[in-house]
């Protein structure tokens, strides 16, 4: 059975290093003036696409005021049954595409809250539920924004942060540290954490920033504490369960923790219950974190 990995939309820029050994098709939507936009590492399905900015599409809006998607680009609202990665130029309709897919989903039956589309910025993100909202209010009409109940349009943080509040007992009573409140309780507690230790001038500014950085690789590369030399290894031991003792997660940490989560069969088998469609905008801005997340 498939899991409910379904949507990938990304930028061509990055190397698709974590494109192989997946089952998933691949849809181009060529960057205008014929500029090659697919990645020569995505050996997939290779699907010509006219995109709205080629002058291929006559009709731009269809009557319900909706962007009008033809060749590729609609053939990814409507596929069904494997995964989809779809590789196009900036602006080329990718938000479109997937936007169109979660109210093409809707107007099929599909239960909202059986739908993830998550992104990785909060404006991204904003961008997307905008769009969703639109597109379903033209498609569904008004009256369909009020059976949205269920459906997830946000950022991978959130979605981790409310699964995690949702489904793991022990997080119900967590709060999230934005990255303003991680510096300040750094400094706080950086005697206790004896963070100094990571700057050889002894200085807190700069072995709070020495220690944001080796806890951003720790944490994207998805590596634990273990392999770690120390000192680093027991600063972020200490890190960790000060963080847990005042029941707080990082946004780092929300993302980590619910991959964690999902790692453990039982759980991932109650989130592949109800959710069914996942779909993923920006998704050249992923981490090996965030992969683990998506993969699982
Ligand atoms: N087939 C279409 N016909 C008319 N307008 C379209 C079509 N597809 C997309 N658009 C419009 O073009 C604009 C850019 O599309 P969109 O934001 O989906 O591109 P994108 O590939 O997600 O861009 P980015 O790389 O910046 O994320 C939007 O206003 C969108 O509504
Ligand atoms: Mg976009």
């Amino acid at each position: 059975m498939l899991s409910p990995i379904d949507i990938f939309a990304r930028s061509p820029a990055e190397p698709a290093s974590w494109a192989t050994g997946f089952d998933r098709s691949v849809l181009t939507i060529p960057r205008p003036h014929g500029i090659p936009t697919c990645s020569p590492c995505v050996p997939r399905r290779w699907l010509r696409v006219a995109s709205h900015r080629t002058g291929d599409v006559v009709s731009e809006r269809a009557g319900n005021g909706l962007p009008q998607l033809t060749g590729s680009a609609l053939e990814a609202v409507g596929h069904r049954g494997s995964h989809l990665q779809i590789i196009a130029s900036a602006g080329a309709g990718k938000t479109e595409v997937v936007s169109q897919r979660v109210v093409d989903l809707l107007a099929e039956g599909v239960a909202p809250e059986a739908i993830v589309a998550f992104t990785f910025t909060a404006r991204a993100a904003e961008e997307l539920k905008n769009r969703i909202v639109q597109r379903v209010e033209g498609r569904l009409g008004k009256a369909a924004l009020d059976r949205l109940n269920g459906l997830f349009v946000g950022t991978i943080h959130a979605f981790c942060f409310r699964l995690l509040q949702q489904r793991v007992p022990r997080y119900e009573t967590y709060d999230v540290l934005d990255d303003n409140q991680l510096t300040a309780f750094l400094s706080r507690e950086a005697n206790r954490l004896e963070l100094r230790q990571l700057d050889p001038g002894n200085r807190l500014f700069a072995s709070i920033a020495a220690f944001l950085k080796a806890v951003d690789v720790v944490e994207n590369e998805l590596l634990g504490t273990d392999p770690l030399p120390d000192p680093v290894k027991s600063v972020l031991h200490n890190y960790y369960e000060t963080l847990d003792r005042y029941r707080l997660l990082t946004y780092g940490q929300q993302v980590v923790r619910a991959v964690r989560e999902l790692e453990r069969p039982a759980f991932a088998a109650d989130i592949h219950a109800t959710l069914r469609h996942l779909i993923v905008d920006e998704y050249q801005a992923s981490t090996r974190r965030r992969n683990g997340l998506s993969s699982c």
